[in-house]
């Protein structure tokens, strides 16, 4: 089996070398021994005003560029193309998505932010330019996918492969015929010149990889590999030890049927007056403020306390209340204002009344609980103290 394959990839190999050329002229090519003839070589059939001709050198020759009358390399614009192409939609998909499309606040910032767009931006910028970059120098200047070309496999592909300087002029030049390109080459320096003839199958438009075998072996190795991949992620894995990710023990599913409990349900619901880990429960909730029996903030004030209920009051009750506790807030105009926390009736409620109203909300305040933890509750509480006094301080507390 395997010897018949690398036979199969031998004969695949050897193909080109057997294959019998056509009488249809590819064009003249001419050899010289040493970088400086083919490059006046190249000066000369470029000044006589020949366009289809190529040079060809075991290695890259300084001046060749010029000599042959290339001119800047064109793939320059279309890699700059796709490349603002690629700034410009990353900019338009992304202002679309977060500035209409979906518009979301994201740590205070505008919704269409340049500065968080710009690695996305960048990326995609650089994956453009690159994948027209390589397109483009195989579509546009190698001509893929046409990969067979006459020269291949040729005794001056050979001899310009080594040691050897060429140049070809080809047949579909307006200026080309065979006796001046010949007495050109002669009178330039060449020591050998010589016809290229097309092949068969350089004549035939089938291109390799639009051959139905080609593509039959693309789509069946596709099939073939998403139908593997599919098995073995989803069935094969889960049956050997230790990629089944503890898929096969004993257990119940939830909303299953079991004979273990009397009612045969798979889930129970937790013990009346079950407390979970860590969690203390508030004994207040939904109930009017006139209920709550919480007196005494359990946090000593400390330097350290303030700072933290500064921090989370700046962050989770300054956008209504203002960063005075004024209620002079970011929100103004977008949410009713909150009254002043310097009211008689703020200063004269309990420490445990404010802890109320963060934990429960109070009518259109919604509960801060999931998003403020006990302990900076209690500390926000200090800081609202501390700002209270700064508001209403007599002239006898303050320092002297
Ligand atoms: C989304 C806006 C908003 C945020 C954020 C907010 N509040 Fe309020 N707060 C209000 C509104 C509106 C009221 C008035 C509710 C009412 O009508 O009783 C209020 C009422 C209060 C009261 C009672 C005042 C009174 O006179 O009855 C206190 C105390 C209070 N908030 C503290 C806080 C604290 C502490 C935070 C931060 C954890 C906070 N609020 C975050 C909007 C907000």
């Amino acid at each position: 089996m395997i010897k018949k394959l690398l036979d199969k990839v031998k004969e695949f190999d050897t193909k080109d070398d057997t294959e019998p050329r056509s009488k249809k002229l590819y064009g003249l090519a001419a050899l010289y021994n040493t970088p400086n003839e083919i490059i006046e070589a190249a000066a000369v059939v470029a000044g006589k005003g020949y366009e289809k001709f190529d040079v060809y050198t075991p290695y890259p020759l300084h001046g060749m560029d010029d000599a042959m009358g290339l001119g800047k390399p064109k793939i320059g614009f279309l890699s700059f193309t796709f490349g603002l192409i690629g700034t410009c939609s990353a900019l338009l998909m992304i202002g679309w998505m977060m500035g209409i499309d979906y518009p979301n606040i994201i740590g205070g910032k505008p919704f269409f932010a340049l500065p968080s767009s710009i690695p996305i931006t960048f990326e995609l910028t650089v994956l453009l330019t690159g994948i027209a970059t390589v397109l483009g120098l195989l579509i546009l200047f190698s001509k893929m996918p046409k990969l067979n070309s006459p020269l291949n496999d040729t005794e001056f592909m050979n001899n310009v492969s080594s040691d050897k300087y060429g140049i070809v002029i080809r047949t579909n030049d307006d200026k080309f015929t065979e006796d001046t390109v010949k007495n050109l080459y002669l009178s330039t320096g060449a020591y050998d010149v010589q016809e290229i003839f097309y092949r068969e199958s350089n004549l035939t438009t089938k291109t390799p990889i639009f051959e139905k075998k080609f593509i039959g072996a693309i789509i069946g190795t596709a099939v073939i590999t998403a139908v593997v991949s599919y098995f073995t992620i989803n069935y094969v894995l889960y049956d050997i030890q230790p990629f089944d990710w503890m898929w096969m023990q004993a257990r119940i599913n939830s909303q299953s049927k079991s004979d273990f409990f009397p009612n045969k349900s798979g889930m129970c619901p937790p013990v009346n007056g079950t407390v979970a880990k860590g969690f203390l429960p508030y004994d207040y909730k939904g109930m009017p403020d006139s209920s709550v029996k919480l007196l005494a903030n359990p946090l000593a004030v400390s330097k350290s306390v303030l700072e933290r209920g500064q921090d989370r009051f700046n962050i989770y009750c300054s956008p209504c209340h203002g960063y005075f506790g004024e209620g002079d807030g970011r929100m103004k105009g977008l949410f009713p204002k909150p009254p002043t926390l310097h009211s008689v009736k703020v200063t004269s409620w309990t420490d445990g009344n404010i802890y109320h109203v963060i934990t429960n909300g109070q009518n259109v305040m919604p509960s801060y609980a999931e998003q403020v933890s006990r302990d900076d509750r209690w500390a926000i509480i200090h800081y609202i103290r501390a700002l209270q006094k700064s508001k209403n301080a007599k002239e006898e507390e303050l320092p002297k």
